[in-house]
């Protein structure tokens, strides 16, 4: 699939890894429609793209809300008149351990808390749902192609205080598997399905981790520093350009080389 002629709806396109990836499509001449929750950083991402002689429009959504996703589904095509790359990238943390102890009587101290495990479903799980329903009940009925995304990363392994987060990111990580084998079933073609598994990357995410946390986190990076998330961008515009990526999830780790540490501290 050739880049400038995609239409690609971003959501949490206003930061991070969704950012990056717009900037990076759009200066490769795809239509980026970006939906965040954050106005002002929505309406900087789409200067900036514009600005760069990209083309670009935002809308304030909720991707928890049905509604809004569709309403964004539907600004997509009336500005740009198709959607066919969809890139969740709209994610949370509320990391924490499910039992933490006091370390002189043994005893629990605090929880992980049922709100802060539901709240990373709503916006990873149930949101990522939501946005690739709606982007694909337009694209099949109107005969659009294209690519859906998942964003997993590599703490879908099983990472030690992200219960709730790792959960959400070893859920999307099926997906394309799931979605691949039932467009198959009812004859849908030209609609791939791929997740990706970022390691760290240096977002406003990663960064507002615990600092110590990080550095040894970093210890186990085999190239020795956070991945860009221009390195993220590039690979996504890979997937879309050849078609052979279908039905599975990538893993873009830096070469991490742990299996599960605490992060929670
Ligand atoms: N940074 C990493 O190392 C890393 C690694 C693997 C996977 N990921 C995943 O990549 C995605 C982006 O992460 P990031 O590091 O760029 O984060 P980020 O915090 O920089 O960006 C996330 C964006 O999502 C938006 N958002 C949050 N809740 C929303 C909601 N309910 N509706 C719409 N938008 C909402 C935020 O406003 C923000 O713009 C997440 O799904 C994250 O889990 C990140």
């Amino acid at each position: 699939m050739k880049l400038d002629e995609v239409v690609a709806v971003i959501t949490g396109g206003a930061s991070g890894i969704g950012e990056a990836v717009s900037k990076y499509l759009a200066s490769l001449g795809a239509k980026i429609v970006i939906g965040d929750i954050v106005q002002e950083s929505i309406e900087k991402a789409v200067k900036d793209i514009e600005t760069a002689g990209g083309s670009a429009a935002g809308l304030k959504t909720d991707v928890t809300k049905d509604a809004e996703v569709a309403a964004l589904m539907d600004f997509a095509i009336s500005k740009f008149g198709a959607i066919n790359v969809v890139v969740p990238c709209a994610g949370i943390i509320r990391d924490g351990v499910m039992i933490n102890t006091d370390r002189e009587t043994g005893k629990v101290k605090r929880v992980m808390e049922t709100d802060q495990f539901r709240s990373v479903v709503e916006v990873n799980l149930i949101g990522s749902f939501i946005t690739l329903r709606e982007a694909a009940r337009r694209m099949v009925d109107n005969k659009w192609t294209g690519v859906l995304f998942t964003i997993s990363s590599i703490n879908k392994l099983g990472q030690v205080g992200q219960m709730n987060y790792a959960s959400t990111k070893a859920a999307v990580a099926i997906w394309p598997k799931i979605l691949v084998g039932e467009f198959q079933m009812k004859g849908i073609k030209g609609i791939r399905v791929m997740s990706i598994a970022p390691g760290y990357v240096g977002t406003p995410m990663v960064k507002g981790m615990n600092q110590d946390a990080l550095a040894d986190i970093l210890k186990d990076v085999h190239i020795g520093r956070l991945i860009e998330p221009e390195e993220i961008a590039h690979a996504i515009s890979m997937i879309i350009e050849n078609e052979a990526f279908d039905g599975t999830c990538l893993e873009i780790t830096a070469g991490l080389t742990y299996g599960s540490k605490s992060i929670a501290k």
